[in-house]
């Protein structure tokens, strides 16, 4: 049995900055209760009549994760690609990746656990890695949000905390089975899968039931129960990192470096509260970004790293709750 480690970090962020107050031209909301209930302060959303997609921005962000981690296209075996706003119904966005940075034939999959889906990304490319069966795999985050968001006061709950982007990086052997991924955690409670959702289209829902709704149908939007979610991220965090960190015999004390998904701000310092962290050990970037849902973790990450705050040796947790519910974590000895 081997390990897997992380040898190349990339993201892309689309360019056209969104601010609350330019929210709040389009829908009854202001940057004081945007900020104070989220902390978000502004997200990236694709410009209409640019090209970027979920697919195109996960090649940009994998491009530059393959040139970081000293390895060709050639090198990579396998594509593991986690989003919940894919270019197509099917096929999924793993295989236009695949296209895309012409890779050899390599297996490509995708992975549909919203907020937890680039934990899960890394859990399933880990376990690829450990057992021998491939060397260097390519795990991508990106969601494509802005297209299908209620631009409307009617969509206010939601709309505001979402943003654009996406993260890439290149897992790779590790023979050194007291480095890298030591650990991950992956859990499901399907019960409250209609807390957050988007119903339709959906083969349950298919476009001629939307078009022949008499009411106007709003079930291809995003609905979400936020408080209800909210009160479960908190319990279902703490949970999920204290089983890291236990599975490892490792104390709260030996987190180096806390990588929250980033749904809220707020969340995130509930948990930092939690774990008696100081702000250098909590990494939080959802005040430029909003949340990228499955691109959050690994962006946060690769700009963690690009400024410098992960270093050889540290104790990296990476924890994430979502639609589903899902929740997961990574213990990484970095
Ligand atoms: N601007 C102004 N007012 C608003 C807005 C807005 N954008 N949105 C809602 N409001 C109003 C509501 O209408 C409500 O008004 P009322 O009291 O007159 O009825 C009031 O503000 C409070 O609304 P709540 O929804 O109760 O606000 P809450 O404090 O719960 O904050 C939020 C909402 C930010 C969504 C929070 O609940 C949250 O972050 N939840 C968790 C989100 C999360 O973790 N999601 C998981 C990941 S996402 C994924 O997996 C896809």
């Amino acid at each position: 049995m081997y390990n897997s480690k992380i040898i190349g970090l990339g993201k892309y962020l689309p360019e056209h900055v969104v601010t609350n107050d330019d929210l709040s031209k389009m829908m009854d909301t202001n940057d004081a209760w945007i900020q104070e209930r989220t902390g978000i302060k502004e997200r990236r959303w694709i410009k209409e009549g640019t090209d970027d997609t979920s697919a195109i921005m996960g090649a940009k962000a994998s491009k530059m994760a393959i040139e970081r981690s000293g390895l060709t296209n050639d090198d990579i075996d396998f594509i593991v690609f986690a989003t919940m706003t894919p270019d197509y119904y099917f096929p999924g966005c793993g295989v236009q990746i695949q296209e895309m940075l012409g890779l050899k034939n390599v297996g490509a999959i995708d992975i549909r656990n919203q907020c937890s889906g680039f934990v899960y990304a890394i859990s399933v490319a880990d376990q690829f890695i450990k057992t021998g069966m491939y060397k260097n795999i390519l795990v991508v985050g990106s969601e494509y949000h802005s297209n299908g968001l209620d631009k409307t006061t009617r969509g206010r709950g939601v709309t505001v905390i979402f943003g654009d982007g996406a993260g890439a990086c290149v897992l790779s052997r590790e023979e050194d089975t007291t480095k890298g991924i030591l650990s991950t955690h992956l859990h499901s409670e399907g019960k409250y899968a209609d807390k957050l959702i988007v119903e339709s289209p959906s083969i349950k829902h298919w476009v001629p039931q939307i078009l022949e709704s008499e009411e106007e149908d709003l079930s291809y939007f995003p609905y979400m129960d936020g408080t209800f979610v909210f009160k479960h991220a908190v319990v279902r965090f703490s949970e999920v990192i204290m089983e890291g960190l236990q599975k490892n015999g490792l104390q709260k004390e030996d987190i180096d470096m806390l990588i929250p998904h980033q749904a809220n701000l707020r969340i995130a310092q509930f948990i930092q509260k939690k774990f008696a962290l100081t702000d250098d050990q909590v990494f939080n970037n959802i005040q430029k970004y909003g949340n990228t849902t499955a691109a959050s973790v690994i962006i946060a990450l690769t700009e963690a790293w690009e400024e410098g705050k992960i270093k050889a040796g540290d104790n990296v947790v990476l924890a994430a709750f979502g639609s589903g519910f899902t929740w997961a974590s990574a213990i990484i000895k970095w």
